[in-house]
């Protein structure tokens, strides 16, 4: 067989992986754990996983995480190349290796929390990015084994051995970065999935104002775009429909006060203006002003939108 670019290589290795059928059982068993966990922490599960998920941030927080082991693990690449080298530039062979095992410690650190924030949002994920996240869970783990064995080895002295083991670690947490790119890219977790763009800037008619009765909503088309209707307490508030964390259909939840859940996984939504008002999801939905006109419900983007655009 053989391989042209690196980029093949990459594609062999991530189809492979899909292929590995048989962690399927692993899979369920492990999402189900992580979900069982968060759910027994009852109020406080349920903020710890928002804060991991980073609905606070507006963005997920697992790939602002994973820049600190990241930056930190090149960083000791470097000091520990310049520690073998003959050329030290003004820094002693000592102050190289002090900072070479603070850059591996900082690494080590953030990894771990890297990977709290990593496996709450694997647990939502299904098919081949439940597989491919698996995949990179995985090199993660023996990444950061690595840098533990390689931090346990320089504290005994042997400091070559620990070089050697973190260069490793780097090799598989490049190979782990690029399943992790592919998470984003190919499988598209971590994106936003609403609909955001393409909503009418005038009022174009949406639904008949009779067929919304009071306490009901509807799902329906205006201008090729999905868009939730819900009328409550006499008002008509409108969203895009396609949930913005993995395109959920949003009609097909629970209104609940004035928010409406996601029935994938239970994001929950701010009828008023579409903010996230509980996790996974971590960008707010699509907002649209609403009126009547002639019997019909009209809408058209909100203004901010507008003016955003
Ligand atoms: S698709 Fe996941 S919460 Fe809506």
């Amino acid at each position: 067989m053989r391989i042209d670019r690196p980029a093949e290589l990459g594609e062999r290795a991530a189809r492979a992986i899909d292929r590995q059928d048989w962690l399927a059982p692993v899979e369920d068993t492990l999402q189900e754990a992580i979900g069982a966990a968060y759910r027994a922490g009852g109020a406080v599960g349920q903020r710890v996983k928002d804060f991991l998920h980073g609905t606070w941030l507006g963005h997920p927080l697992h790939p602002v995480l994973t820049d600190v082991p990241i930056g930190a693990w090149t960083t000791a690449l470097v000091f520990d190349v310049l520690d073998r080298s003959r050329r030290h530039g003004w820094w002693t062979r000592r102050a190289l290796q002090r900072r070479a095992d603070d850059a591996i410690t900082v690494g080590v650190v953030g990894a771990v929390g890297a990977a709290l924030a990593g496996i709450t949002d694997w647990q939502h994920t299904r098919g081949g990015a439940r597989r491919t996240g698996l995949a990179h869970a995985a090199l993660n783990t023996v990444a950061l084994a690595c840098y533990g064995g390689s931090l346990a080895l320089r504290a005994r002295g042997a400091r070559a051995e620990g070089r050697s083991l973190a260069y490793a670690g780097y090799a598989v947490l490049l190979a782990s970065a690029y399943l992790g790119g592919r998470l984003v890219y190919h499988h598209r977790v971590g994106v936003d999935h609403a609909e955001r763009d393409a909503a009418p800037a005038e009022f174009a008619r949406a639904l008949r104002d009779a067929e919304l009765p009071e306490g009901q909503h509807r799902r329906v088309e205006v201008a090729g775009v999905a868009v939730l209707l819900v009328r409550r307490a006499g008002r008509v508030h409108a969203l895009g429909e396609r949930c913005s964390h993995m395109g959920g259909p949003l009609a097909e939840g629970e209104v609940w006060d004035d928010s409406v859940v996601c029935p994938w996984h239970g994001s929950r939504f701010a009828l008023e203006d579409g903010r996230v008002l509980g996790g996974p999801a971590t960008m707010p939905q699509p907002c649209f002003e609403t009126r009547v006109r002639n019997g019909w419900i009209e809408v058209r983007r909100a203004a901010d939108a507008l003016a955003a655009a």
